[in-house]
């Protein structure tokens, strides 16, 4: 069985009992299965079949070195959300050639740094951008590769924080003014610092139904066959993030029919597909331990568990609300009880789990939050001086820190008395 599952009473990781690892490396501690990694990432690129396509990993999701590393090895190419993503996909061993460099907001030094490099693309996302990138390759005598992301306003049916292709969000070039924009990088030549190699939409995140993503690849199709039409020669389309994944048991599409329902959109064009998958890879192939520190009375009917992880280590709860499933690694057969899982941390939304029914918990019991591969250890923060968790990845039946736990001394480090 790969990834995370019951054998018996205890929880396992790649057959490894969850409190074995966090016996030996403490709490909170995030767990990774790389079977789990590696299967879902050739789960999404088999989908594909034979037609052109390439998955571009979305850093932004987890980018611990050796998560990272993994992908490169099983031939993922990579999206990065800043310079500082890219520099890290090149120690894993990306090729620029293989990066594109996403984001609604590159500063200039940024865009200074990443220029030079020759990526697959900077995915821009305004006139503006544009004309920076413009004129940093003409400074330095380069062309660059851009796409240009379109806003569809398209509704993604996902949570608000993480819709991204509705008018009113701040992201890419609306979709009024794109083809303007882009006939400014027509075949006439006018700007020949720039190449344009493809359109891009990304329409937001844990999108759970096919509909806005099939909405979105149609219309990105359209435009581009437009586009050849009139001379302007796209190497690719670029179809934004993955799938969501199901933190709740829920139905969510398969890969196939996500894959299917993406090259029928596009097929007609004759493009390769570009996809930015995450979370629907690293997410399930993530848990966070977490240990039970108090158990306090809250009603008549059950009381909260307060746990050694909230916020800091996982932020997803607090700032959208996110559910995730929660469950003791050990003892899964107790009598059960109601909890409000909380997190230490001096805030009143630092709730991990509302209102559980668990098996009852005891001080001192390990608990395993579970989906937390995507946008968790990414996401954690040094708030209340918590130091950043240790991070563990379980590969081929033995596990190594990949992250050691952050010390005060470390962050101390950037600091002046
Ligand atoms: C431009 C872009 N590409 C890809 C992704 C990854 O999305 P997901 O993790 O849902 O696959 C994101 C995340 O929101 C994004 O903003």
């Amino acid at each position: 069985m790969i990834g995370f599952a019951r054998a018996g009473d205890r929880l396992v990781c790649d057959g490894i009992p969850l409190s074995a690892i966090a016996e030996q490396e403490g709490t909170p501690l995030y767990v990774y299965s790389a079977a789990a990694l590696r299967a879902r990432y050739r789960a999404i690129d088999t989908a594909f079949g034979a037609y052109p396509h390439a998955l571009h990993y979305a850093l932004k999701a987890n980018s611990t070195l050796a998560i990272a590393r993994l992908m490169r090895e099983l031939g993922s190419a990579a999206d990065a959300n800043s310079i500082w993503e890219i520099e890290l996909a090149r120690k894993a061993g990306f090729a620029p050639a293989d990066i594109v460099f996403t984001g609604v907001g590159k500063s200039r030094a940024e865009l200074e740094c990443a220029v030079p490099l020759g990526l697959k693309a900077i995915n821009v996302e305004s006139a503006g951008e544009l004309s920076r990138i413009e004129s940093i390759a003409e400074r330095l005598g380069r062309v660059a590769r851009v796409a240009i992301r379109i806003n569809p306003d398209i509704d993604a049916q996902s949570h608000p924080h993480i819709s991204t292709g509705l008018k009113i969000n701040k992201f890419g070039v609306a979709r009024d003014t794109a083809r303007e924009l882009i006939e400014t990088l027509g075949p006439d030549g006018r700007r020949s610092a720039l190449k344009l190699v493809a359109v891009h939409v990304h329409v937001g995140s844990q999108i759970t139904t096919l509909d806005p993503l099939r909405r979105a690849a149609g219309f990105l199709a359209d435009l581009a066959a437009d586009l050849q039409r009139g001379g302007l020669a796209l190497e690719y389309v670029d179809l934004g993030g993955g799938l969501g994944i199901s933190y709740d048991g829920g139905d969510v599409p398969d890969d196939d029919a996500y894959a299917a329902a993406l090259i029928e959109e596009v097929r007609a064009t004759g493009l390769p597909i570009v996809v930015e998958p995450g979370r629907t890879i690293a997410g399930p192939a993530g848990v966070l331990l977490a240990r039970v520190i108090d158990i306090k009375p809250r009603d008549a009917e059950g009381d909260f568990a307060i746990l050694d992880a909230g916020m800091t280590e996982l932020m997803r709860p607090s700032l959208y609300n996110a559910y995730h499933r929660i469950e003791p690694v050990d003892g899964a057969s107790r009598a059960t009880r109601r909890y409000e899982i909380v997190g230490p941390v001096c805030e009143s939304s630092d709730v991990v789990g509302r209102d559980r029914t668990l098996p009852e918990l005891h001080v001192g019991d390990v608990v395993a939050i579970r989906d937390v591969g995507a946008y968790g250890s990414a996401m954690a923060s040094n708030y209340n001086r918590r130091p950043m968790p240790a991070e563990v990845l379980v590969d081929d039946g033995r596990w190594r820190v990949i992250r050691r736990r952050q010390t005060l001394e470390d962050m101390l480090a950037l600091e002046q008395p």
